[in-house]
């Protein structure tokens, strides 16, 4: 696992490009870095586009140095900055975007980012014949075809270190919280970051609570000499959900405080394993483009690198594996 492979040169690049879309993950800047010094140790020229597909309309493409990437392996965000381009959905911008590679001499494209930033990628390639490969960069890890994304382990440790706070006044005064953390359309970081940090429930997109169903088990636990619980809520599509549940049960007598995690689960030095995972996949990124590979996503399945077609990832998401939320349930049952 995370062995650089030696794949036959088929193309004779000079120059390639990375950008980074969509909301940063921890973990991409160690991308970045792998790209540029696997880059230069092929001879190609890498270059950086600033601020995701916004700045590759407007053309700001600007050269990396292998010195301009040193000490950034550690730090969080994205030294390219990133965007949520709402313009790059008319396939006209993905055209314009297209000729400033061009007119810059770029010939092939590294997109990290999350779903709808492969989708953009995809529709790219389709339309216009521009080589781009794909690494799966969010803290959700909801992408199709990878059971694994850069910054989903950084964006659980960070969701674990509050919840194991949060559980130290919990317990000191025998209360229940709801904790809400990042996942808008799938349950990973609820699910990982709840198993791991003991939550009583976990309530993620792919498995909603009955309120009343909820209020009646809280009740049991208590009866049965539980004094205080945990339950974590993935924030889903719909911003208020969990104020939501949390009303609800004081409606029912109960009095749970709401933390909600936020973007503090965006930022943050990346863990080692999201730095190799980044370095390996930034890597192969560009050892695959010289093979002629392209239209494509980077991803790990079994712990082994997997090409998974950008027409296979765009418009899908991943979901939460049964599994997962059932082991969650039964750890909980200390009653
Ligand atoms: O990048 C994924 C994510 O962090 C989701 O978990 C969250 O719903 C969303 O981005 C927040 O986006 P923004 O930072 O644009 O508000």
């Amino acid at each position: 696992m995370f062995g650089l492979q030696s794949l036959p040169k088929k193309c004779d690049f000079n120059r390639i490009a990375v950008l980074t879309s969509g909301g940063d993950a921890p973990g991409m800047n160690a991308a970045i870095r792998a790209i540029v010094r696997t880059g230069h140790s092929e001879d190609v020229d890498i270059f950086g586009i600033q601020r995701g597909y916004s700045g590759l309309v407007e053309g700001d493409v600007r050269p990396l140095s292998t010195r301009a990437v040193a000490h950034i392996l550690q730090r969080g965000g994205t030294i390219l900055k990133s965007d949520r381009c709402d313009a790059f959905r008319d396939p006209a911008v993905r055209w314009q975007a297209v000729e400033q590679l061009r007119d810059a001499g770029i010939e092939a494209l590294v997109v990290i980012g999350g779903e709808g930033s492969l989708t953009g990628a995809m529709l790219m390639q389709q339309e216009t014949g521009f080589p781009v490969i794909g690494l799966p960069g969010t803290i959700d890890n909801d992408i199709y075809g990878t059971e694994d994304s850069i910054g989903f382990d950084t964006a659980v440790d960070t969701a674990l270190g509050s919840i194991d706070r949060i559980r130290d006044t919990a317990n000191s005064h025998d209360r229940l919280f709801l904790v809400e953390v990042m996942g808008r359309n799938s349950g990973f970081i609820a699910a990982y970051a709840g198993i791991a940090g003991g939550a009583e429930f976990v309530m993620t997109p792919e498995n909603q609570f009955d309120p009343d169903w909820l209020y009646d088990e809280l009740v049991k636990s208590h009866r049965a000499g539980k004094s205080s619980s945990l339950v974590l809520v993935a924030e889903g599509a719909v911003p208020g959900r969990t104020q939501a549940l949390a009303q609800s049960l004081i409606e029912r007598g109960l009095e749970p405080r709401v933390c909600i995690l936020g973007h503090t689960q965006r930022g943050g030095a990346p863990t080692g394993h999201d730095r190799m995972l980044a370095s390996y996949l930034g890597a192969m990124a560009i050892r695959h483009l010289l093979a002629g590979d392209s239209n494509i996503m980077l991803g790990i399945a079994r712990h082994q690198l997997v090409q998974v077609p950008l027409t296979d990832v765009a418009g899908k998401s991943k979901t939460l594996p049964p599994g997962v939320t059932d082991l969650a349930a039964v750890l909980r049952r200390s009653i």
